[in-house]
């Protein structure tokens, strides 16, 4: 008989495989201890890390403590105060409840707990090393826990040895503490790295407010707000116009009832809402806090706890791609402001050095060319001709019954199109004063967000070429255009190598016209030869469309029917993201009706 070779493995044992799941490095111990502070109803958090936190980690906390059994039980494995039966794993509403994270530490390092309940004389303080309790003994401590964690892997070289330098660990830590501080505006958090002080938030009465704590002023993030079917969604997030002309990349911090996770719902949703709006969306900047029932959404996935399962996946991912699209579609037309010298010269800047923007609505000089709507050269029903008396929204109804019901967005009064300027910007009123609307970019916007649109639910349409159209290029390019065939179908483009140096293109999309088909088939092929190689399709459907809508929208120079000008207008208006084009340049501008009245002493 062959002795019994299975046996029970010691607790200590136990424990340390254990932490094989929660504990990989100092910061996901800074995240154990925060996450109990948390759950302990902290309102301050300290948390101190020398040698990136190889050698101490320490987190204080003024939450509620621990009784002395409590904090003996505390260390034990699987003991919680956070759940007692199974149907509370159903809706979990704090940040701990697996009750592994201070045994699992414990049996990796050496672990001091220092405790005190609100209102106790006394502390109580244990020593555990390699998970072994060394002591227990009543103390004198500040109300709240401390818990110091120190040589990490002491006792698992395997593990010590897959640790990074001090400084790339302390920048792992400094991360989480920012996003856990981001989490909970309302707790004060500090973090100290030996003798550097790298973090420092009062507890702060808004995540605004705490935003700014962290990353000083951010004109170039959007707020979101927004709740639906029981899922409220409110953050910050990259408007479509940051600096470079395109969302501000960044760290994408998102929460779920207060829990930092990586979701993959969420990440397609943002993305999603991204890339119907702007073709630089990459990696936007988002800071997104969802709350969902606690029944309906599953906590206990994953032994970190940093991963979350959806009890309606599709219903979250629709409400966070709404709020997004809404806050992205927010971003006010940029104002300008008059400068007018009495006697009606041409505008003087008062020291100010280069044309401010104002300049664009400077006298309007001698070649200078306004056409008045009701003058249209080319006919077509006068649209003034009932008089400005009429107030405006009847108007506009009057010539498109369906303006006025559109959605409400960014440009969400109908605006009345008074003519062109240099047959290039559309100068446009409506109750609150004048704008002017590059035409051009304005239908490229309009255009873009149709063709993703469309994208979405299938292809675009295509028309057939009668006669297919034979274009030359270089090699690089007509290599490009064959590597993306499907994705160019999709679009409705049908290109193939017609031998020698050429391309034959034999069906383009619907909504380019001819005579702009060659040169949108010449900007795509420059384009995706310069895209990075395993570009993911998403990002070449979008570039394609982006280049595609270029190319169909009216151009700078183009002479517009007030039909058409009317059309883009109330197309833009019922335009998610009116405010900017695909690649970030601004739509519209606007001169306020209280600015005209200021310049006229009106006011
Ligand atoms: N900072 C703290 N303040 C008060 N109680 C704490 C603190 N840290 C841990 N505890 C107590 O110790 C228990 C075990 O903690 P832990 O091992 O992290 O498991 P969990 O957080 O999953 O319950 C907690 O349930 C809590 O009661
Ligand atoms: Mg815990």
């Amino acid at each position: 008989m062959r002795a019994s070779r299975i046996r029970r493995l010691s607790t200590e044992l136990a424990n340390q495989i254990a932490a094989g799941e929660v504990v990989e490095r100092p910061a996901s111990i800074v995240k154990e201890l925060v996450e109990n502070a948390l759950d302990a109803g902290a309102t301050r958090i300290a948390v101190t890390v020398e040698l990136g936190g190889k050698r101490l980690v320490r987190v204080e906390d003024d939450g509620e403590g621990m009784t002395p059994d409590d904090a003996v039980l505390a260390l034990e494995r699987h003991a919680t105060s956070k759940i007692r039966r199974v149907e509370d794993l159903a809706a979990i509403s704090t940040l701990g409840f697996r009750g592994e994270a201070l045994p699992s530490i414990a049996s990796v390092s050496h672990l001091l707990l220092r405790t005190r309940t609100q209102g106790a004389s006394r502390g109580t303080e244990i020593r555990v090393s390699g998970g072994v309790v060394a002591s227990t003994r009543e103390v004198g401590a500040p109300e709240g826990t401390t818990l110091e964690v120190t040589d990490l892997f002491y006792n698992v070289p395997a593990r010590r040895k897959f640790l990074k330098s001090d400084g790339a660990e302390t920048t792992q830590v400094s991360r989480l503490v920012t996003q856990l501080a981001l989490g909970h505006p309302d707790v004060g958090f500090t973090l100290t790295s030996g003798p550097r002080r790298l973090l420092q938030c009062p507890p702060a009465a808004s995540l605004a407010d705490r935003l700014f704590q962290l990353y000083k002023d951010r004109s170039d993030l959007v707020e979101v707000g927004k709740s639906a079917a029981g899922v409220q969604v409110t953050g910050f997030v990259a408007a479509l116009a940051g600096p470079g002309q395109g969302p501000v990349r960044g760290p994408q911090n998102i929460f779920v009832n207060g829990r930092a996770v990586k979701d993959r719902t969420i990440a397609h949703a943002i993305v999603h809402a991204y890339s119907t709006a702007t073709i630089k969306e990459r990696s936007p900047e988002v800071h997104l806090f969802l709350e969902v029932p606690p029944d309906r959404v599953d906590v206990n996935v994953h032994p970190t706890k940093a991963e979350v399962r959806f009890l309606e996946p599709s219903l979250v991912h629709e409400v966070v791609r709404r709020a997004l699209s809404e806050a992205l579609g927010q971003g006010p037309a940029p104002e300008i402001t008059l400068d007018v010298v009495a006697g009606g010269g041409a505008a003087q800047q008062p020291g100010s050095s280069g044309p401010a923007p104002a300049t664009a609505m400077g006298a309007p000089g001698g070649g200078d060319r306004w056409q008045p709507l009701a003058e249209t050269p080319r006919g077509g029903a006068p649209v003034v001709g009932a008089g400005y008396e009429q107030p405006l929204r009847d108007l506009v109804r009057e010539v498109r019954p369906a303006a006025v019901e559109a959605v409400p967005v960014a440009v969400d009064r109908p605006l009345l199109p008074l003519g062109q300027f240099r047959d290039t910007f559309i100068i446009a009123i409506d109750d609150d004063g004048i704008a002017i609307i590059d035409q051009h970019v304005a239908h490229e916007r309009v255009l873009f967000e149709q063709v993703m649109e469309r994208l979405t639910t299938g292809s675009l349409e295509s028309q057939r070429l009668l006669t297919p159209m034979i274009i030359e290029l270089p090699p690089a390019e007509r290599q490009a255009l064959a590597a993306h065939g499907p994705a160019l179908e999709r679009l409705g483009f049908e290109v193939e190598e017609f031998g020698g140096d050429s391309v034959r293109i034999a069906a383009m999309p619907a909504l380019v016209g001819l005579a702009a088909c060659e040169a949108a088939v010449r900007a795509l092929a420059q384009d995706l030869d310069g895209l990075d190689q395993g570009s993911a399709i998403d990002e070449t459907l979008r570039r394609i469309a982006a280049t595609t809508a270029c190319h169909a929208a009216v151009k700078a120079n183009d002479r517009l029917t007030p039909e058409k000008m009317v059309y883009i207008l109330d197309e833009l208006r019922r335009t998610a993201h009116s405010s900017v084009c695909p690649h970030g340049r601004p739509v519209i501008v606007r001169l306020s009706r209280r600015e005209i009245e200021k310049r006229f002493e009106r006011i």
